[in-house]
C-alpha cells in the first residue's frame, strides 16, 4: 500500500495523462484540419505516448495494491490561428506536467517512499525531453515555419517519427 496523499496524487495523475492524450489528439485533428499531415502524425504519436503514461501509473498502482478510480476527461478547449500555436500550447502543457509530477515527487519524499521515488524518476527524466522536444518545435517553426515552403518541409520531417513503445518496463 501506499502512502494516502501520494496514492491520491498518482490517481489523478492518471486522468491527467489520459487529458494529455485527449489534448495531443485535438492538436492532431486541428493539423489535420490544416493540412499538415506530418504534424498531425507526429500528434498522434504524442497520444499514445500519454496514453502508455497513463497506463504505467495505473500498473503501478495496482503493483502496490491501490484501487484505480477514473473521473471524468476534461475537454480540450483551444483556438489556434497559426499552427506554431499548438506548439506553443504543447510546452506550456508539458511545463504544467513536470510540476505534477514534482508534486508527487515531494510527496513521495516527504514520506520516505523510496519506491515511489525511483518510479517517478523515469518520469523527470522523460519531462526533460518533452519540454526539449516542444522547445525545439517552437524554435524551428520560429526559423522556418513561417514561409509556407520550410513550413512544408518541416510538416515532412514531422511524418518521420514512429511509434516507440516506453522504456519503462513495470
Ligand atoms: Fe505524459
Amino acid at each position: 500500500m501506499l502512502d494516502k496523499k501520494v496514492a491520491e496524487l498518482i490517481n489523478t495523475q492518471i486522468n491527467k495523462e489520459f487529458y494529455s492524450a485527449y489534448l495531443y489528439l485535438d492538436f492532431s485533428n486541428y493539423f489535420i484540419e490544416t493540412g499538415l499531415e506530418g504534424y498531425a502524425s507526429w500528434f498522434k504519436i504524442q497520444a499514445q505516448e500519454e496514453r502508455d503514461h497513463a497506463l504505467l501509473f495505473m500498473q503501478y498502482m495496482q503493483n502496490n495494491g491501490e484501487k484505480v478510480t477514473f473521473e471524468a476527461v476534461e475537454k480540450p478547449e483551444f483556438e489556434f490561428k497559426k499552427p506554431g500555436d499548438p506548439l506553443q500550447a504543447t510546452l506550456e502543457h508539458e511545463q504544467y506536467v513536470t510540476g505534477l509530477i514534482h508534486t508527487i515527487y515531494e510527496a513521495a519524499y516527504s514520506v520516505k517512499d523510496f519506491r515511489t521515488m525511483q518510479f517517478l524518476d523515469w518520469f523527470v527524466k522523460e519531462q526533460g525531453e518533452e519540454e526539449k522536444n516542444a522547445e525545439d518545435m517552437i524554435k524551428k517553426y520560429k526559423l522556418f515555419g513561417e514561409d509556407p515552403k520550410g513550413l512544408y518541409l518541416i510538416d515532412s520531417e514531422m511524418a518521420a517519427r514512429v511509434y516507440t513503445a516506453p522504456s519503462l518496463v513495470l
